[in-house]
């Protein structure tokens, strides 16, 4: 390959890597089952420990998806109602810390408060920050909703696959026009979830994900997140 063929090739690798985001306002525009094959056949390449390829993709639309979100919206609210009885809450795994610390408190506060300050959502403002979450379970109103799930017998090495895997759809997604958002939201409510897809036993819910044609008019997709430069978290050792 020419040397400009390879700048070239770089240049759009890393555009798409950098334009893609957490989108989470949808169009109604259907995907086709021939582009999602295609970004899943890609997402396949990734690499995986001794090549075990521990991922599950359940693809949810039409009536499944709508189905799968009334079911979790009802327990989100019934939790909110009742939040000490919540039998339907088991994640399959902490993806979250239990206990956040520095400097990751404050990212994660920044993050979640510059979401809402976008919105227009106070502190203190429950009930629209409970819509504001519920819009997980309706995949921000994407047509397509992933679930990935993994053989729990794979963890919890398997996880570190599983990050280059959905890294590599939404990419992929992103080459294509399209737009994504990891949902781990979804993990609190995995038994309702595994139980919706037809999962077998031991199967663990990795996360969620919304896909679909961004809204291009919509706020919330205006939410930038920055980041520390490379030269922040490496160390170059002679
Ligand atoms: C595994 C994973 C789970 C996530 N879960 C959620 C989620 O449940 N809801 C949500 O709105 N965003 C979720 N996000 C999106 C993150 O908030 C987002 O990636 C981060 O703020 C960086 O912003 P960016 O994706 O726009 O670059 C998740 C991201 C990852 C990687």
């Amino acid at each position: 390959m020419t040397s400009s063929a390879q700048l070239e090739r770089a240049r759009i690798v890393d555009e798409t890597i950098v334009a893609r985001q957490s989108t989470r306002a949808f169009l109604d525009t259907p995907v086709s089952r021939e582009t999602l094959s295609e970004i899943l056949d890609v997402a396949a390449r990734t690499a995986s420990g001794a090549n075990r390829q521990p991922w599950k993709v359940y693809v949810l639309q039409g009536r499944s998806r709508d189905e799968l979100s009334q079911k979790v919206c009802a327990a989100h609210d019934a939790l909110r109602n009742e939040p000490i009885a919540s039998p339907t809450m088991r994640e399959g795994y902490d993806y979250y810390p239990r206990q956040w610390v520095s400097p990751y408190l404050e990212r994660r506060k920044e993050n979640g408060w510059g979401l809402y300050g976008l919105l227009g959502i106070a502190k203190g403002e429950r009930d629209r920050m409970h819509a504001q979450h519920q819009r997980n379970f309706k995949f921000f109103d994407a047509p397509v909703g992933l679930m990935l799930t993994v053989d729990e017998r794979m963890m919890p090495g398997a996880l570190l696959d599983y990050g280059g895997f959905m890294q590599n759809i939404m990419v992929a997604a992103q080459a294509r026009g399209l737009a994504t958002c990891a949902q781990a939201a979804w993990n609190s409510f995995q038994d309702i979830v595994l139980s919706h897809v037809g999962a077998a036993p031991g199967e663990l819910l990795v996360t969620g994900m919304a896909l679909g044609h961004a809204d291009p008019k919509a706020l919330v997709n205006t939410f930038r997140t920055p980041r520390e430069p490379a030269q922040a978290f490496t160390s170059w050792l002679d």
